[in-house]
Parts: C-alpha cells; sequence; structure tokens
C-alpha cells in the first residue's frame, strides 16, 4: 500500500540530510527498532523511519508509548554525532528546542520543555522522545536513533493519561498537516544538531533553560523507576545538559530521569 505522506513531505523539505531518505511504514512495531537495525547496518545519518501507526511503541523507562493510527507524528531518525561521548546528554536538549520551535512555527501555539526532552503544552505533554543506541563504534564514532511521539490530530487520550496528554488539534482547534509539520521539524531538528557538532553548546542549554518549565520549582527526580527519587530545587542546566538540582545536602547533577513536582512543594 502506498501513500502521499512521504511525497508531500519530499515536497517540502529543506533540509540536506535529515529525512531525504525516508522509510515509511503504515503499521510497525517500533520505529526506533527498525532504525536501530537500519543504523547497524550503515545506514546514513538522517534517515528517517516514519510510521502511521506503532503497535509496540516504546517510552521512557521501559513504559508504552501508544498512538492513534493516521493521527501523529511518530518517526526515528539516525544520528552518528561526533559529540564528546560525555556531551551526548544535549542532544535530546537540542531535540527538544527543535521540536518545540517546529510546534510554534507550524501551529502558533506556545511550547514549554521539561527536562530532558519532554515538549508541553499548558502543562501537558504533547511530545516524548526516546534516544537509543549509543553504540560506540570507535573514538568519536557513535551510532543513535533518536525517536520522537508527537501527538497532532488525536482528540482521544486513554483515561489513564487523559489528564497528563495533550495534542496540536486539542490545544489550537486546528488540524496540522503532518507532512509540512514533519518537514519543519526536520529543518529544525538539523539546524540544532548542526549547532552541537560545531560546539555550539552554550547556546544548546541556554536557549533550553529559556524555554524550561520548572526552573525554581521543588521536584522529585527518579533517575530509574527502582531507585530513591532526589528532592531539591530546580537550578538550571549544567554544561553537559544535566538537571542541576538544590538538595538538602547541596547541589546535586541529575543526568537521567523523570521530574514530577515534590509532594513537599
Ligand atoms: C517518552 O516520552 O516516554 C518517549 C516516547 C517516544 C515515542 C517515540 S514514537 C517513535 C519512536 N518509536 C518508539 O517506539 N518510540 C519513539
Amino acid at each position: 500500500m502506498s501513500s502521499d505522506l512521504p511525497r508531500e513531505l519530499a515536497e517540502q523539505l529543506s533540509t540536506t540530510r535529515f529525512g531525504r531518505e525516508v522509510q515509511w511504514h503504515y503499521s510497525v512495531g517500533s520505529t526506533n527498532t527498525i532504525a536501530l537495525q537500519l543504523a547497524n547496518d550503515g545506514a546514513p545519518e538522517g534517515l528517517v523511519v516514519w510510521a502511521d501507526h506503532q503497535t509496540t511503541g516504546r517510552g521512557r523507562h521501559g513504559r508504552n508509548w501508544h498512538d492513534s493510527p493516521g493521527h501523529n507524528l511518530l518517526f526515528s531518525t539516525v544520528l552518528r554525532p561526533s559529540l564528546p561521548t560525555e556531551l551526548t546528554g544535549l542532544i535530546p536538549l537540542a531535540a527538544g528546542l527543535a521540536v518545540s520551535q517546529a510546534i510554534e512555527i507550524q501551529s502558533g501555539l506556545q511550547t514549554n520543555l521539561k527536562w530532558p526532552n519532554d515538549v508541553l503544552i499548558n502543562t501537558k505533554k504533547v511530545c516524548g522522545m526516546l534516544m537509543e543506541g549509543q553504540i560506540s563504534h570507535g573514538e568519536n564514532s557513535q551510532v543513535m536513533v533518536l525517536g520522537i511521539g508527537l501527538n497532532v490530530n488525536q482528540t482521544e487520550f486513554a483515561a489513564e493519561v487523559e489528564s497528563k496528554a495533550t495534542s496540536l488539534i486539542l490545544e489550537s482547534g486546528q488540524p496540522v498537516s503532518r507532512p509540512a509539520l514533519l518537514a519543519e521539524l526536520l529543518r529544525c531538528l538539523e539546524f540544532r544538531y548542526d549547532q552541537l557538532q560545531a560546539g555550539d553548546y552554550d547556546t544548546i542549554r541556554n536557549e533550553f533553560e529559556l524555554r524550561m518549565t520548572l526552573v525554581d520549582a521543588s521536584i522529585s527526580v527518579s533517575p530509574t523507576a527502582t531507585t530513591m527519587p532526589t528532592e531539591g530545587v530546580v537550578l538550571g542546566i549544567a554544561a553537559d545538559g544535566a538537571l542541576r538540582i538544590e538538595t538538602v545536602t547541596g547541589e546535586q547533577r541529575v543526568h537521567a530521569g523523570d521530574i514530577s513536582f515534590s509532594p513537599l512543594a
């Protein structure tokens, strides 16, 4: 079965690498799984695996990512960053910025970022990202896949996420063209990624901080589902992309995790 979506994307694409090669599917298990396989087989940077529906979409921390078929953006991009390994935590921040800007350009909606890479509208999550891989094939040669799930034209959510999730159509009242949004998103992503590759780390960090929710808020952050949460007040982002929080024992840096409002807040 063919679709007009890849052609509509190609007509609007203004990138040099990201999305120049697209593998499109009506339905797959997970675009990240396919992209990881292709990346390990030598796929070029910027290759996009794009699906209308995922049957086993993956979220962070082992969660599932559900979608309403044919309504959202679900895709994964192959990355081959030449960043120092300790700075790869900046990639999700750069991607968050890219998604945030693409949404604002295409829909006019105001977005915020929740560390490390959730995009929110009116405090509800509209987009999540999952970066996987980090397979080192020698110094400065890593292969990764960045998976992005963006709720575009979905109007109903399961009861358990209804209060926390939203979509562009729910927020703006207008349907959004998915190929146009993806073309803009890939343009912003390529721009931000190139900024990182060029060593402009401070711009990514500073702009992320400007769009970040929860600065000065009391939060609780759990690095994994089974570790004890750290509680403190958000100070900002460290040079390597870690979250800086002020705890009762002083400043701590968190490199991965899920933030929730602290019960003490
Ligand atoms: C999260 O917020 O938990 C991350 C969600 C990431 C979902 C995207 S959808 C495209 C790609 N394929 C997957 O299986 N997951 C990511």
